[in-house]
């Protein structure tokens, strides 16, 4: 496995693998790695030739300053692990090295990136488009890994994709929990014992009301499982959307789409720890 730092360093690799027609496949990453993007590398390493894993704080993507201070690095680590799990490159640039001058491009595609994390994260995924965009271009994947932790974020990169016209796939990774089912997240680690201990409920409620949206109404789900996660003392629900799984247009009935995802955001503790997670019903 080699790692690099430069765009220069890491456009030299990939010119190389396109000689020798070896397919890549690129795992974008803010690094604090754990095994929900373990499991993003181990697929895309039994799917493509050559693994690419970029681990870098993107900081055009952070709308809150004590976020990015506070958000773990841990490269050494993050090295041994994708090592093990056969990784070929590991692209760790400096911010310097991605943005000599600020990046003034804007990318817009309501309404996926303007509903839930988009309203509460203004420019969030401006940013997120602007590193990934980036990302594409530096090492032209044939396919990019991304989990469905972050299921918005997934929405927005594929129509960044067919807008820009990135001849790559998107494949979209399963969520991986703990065992009491809490998403697992970089995050997490700066929960404390306590907030640590509530934290389960979110999940737990998301899951009970799969159930019982099969005899409930949209809103009826909605309000129990607010009212559910609200009910544990140092949860907080920011927002709970019941939506359209592919335009993430906010939905009324269930026969309205094909596919619903249940998409919430909650704030743990007294931080306090922003944590998402989401659900399919259908
Ligand atoms: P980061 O939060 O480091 O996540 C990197 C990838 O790992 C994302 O695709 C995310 O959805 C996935 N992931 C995180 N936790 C997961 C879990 N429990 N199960 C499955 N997949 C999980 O998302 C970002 O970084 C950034 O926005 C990025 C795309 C790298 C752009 O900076």
């Amino acid at each position: 496995m080699e790692i690099v730092h430069t765009i220069a360093d890491l456009k030299a690799r990939i010119a190389a693998f396109k000689k020798e027609k070896k397919t890549i496949g690129l795992v974008p990453t803010m690094g604090a790695l754990h095994r929900g993007h373990a499991s993003l590398v181990i697929r895309s390493v039994s799917e493509n030739d050559v693994t690419v894993v970029s681990v870098f704080v993107n900081p055009t993507q952070f709308n809150d300053k004590n976020d990015l201070a506070n958000y773990p690095r841990t490269l050494d680590a993050d090295c041994k692990l994708l090592e093990s799990l056969n990784a070929t490159v590991v692209f760790a640039p400096a911010a310097e090295e991605i943005y000599p001058e600020p990046d003034t491009r804007s990318f817009s595609y309501p309404p996926t990136d303007t509903v839930m994390e988009g309203a509460f994260r203004p420019g969030h995924f401006n940013g997120v488009c602007q590193i990934v965009s980036k990302l594409f271009m530096f090492t032209e994947p044939d396919r990019a890994y991304l989990g469905e932790k972050d299921f918005q974020q997934i929405a927005v990169i594929k129509a960044m994709v067919k807008d820009q016209g990135f001849p790559l796939q998107i494949v979209p990774c399963p969520i991986v929990r703990e065992e009491d089912g809490l998403a697992l997240s970089s995050r997490n680690t700066l929960l404390t014992a306590e907030e640590r201990q509530i934290a389960p409920a979110i999940f737990k409620a998301l899951s009970e009301s799969v159930d019982y949206s099969k005899t409930h109404t949209v809103e009826e789900t909605k309000t129990m499982v607010t009212n559910q996660i609200n009910g544990v003392e140092g949860l907080e629900v920011q927002y709970y959307e019941i939506v359209n799984a592919e335009t993430l247009a906010s939905v009324s009935q269930w026969t309205e789409a094909e596919h619903i995802q249940g998409c919430i955001t909650v704030f743990c503790g007294h931080t306090p720890i922003r944590l998402i997670d989401n659900i399919k019903y259908k």
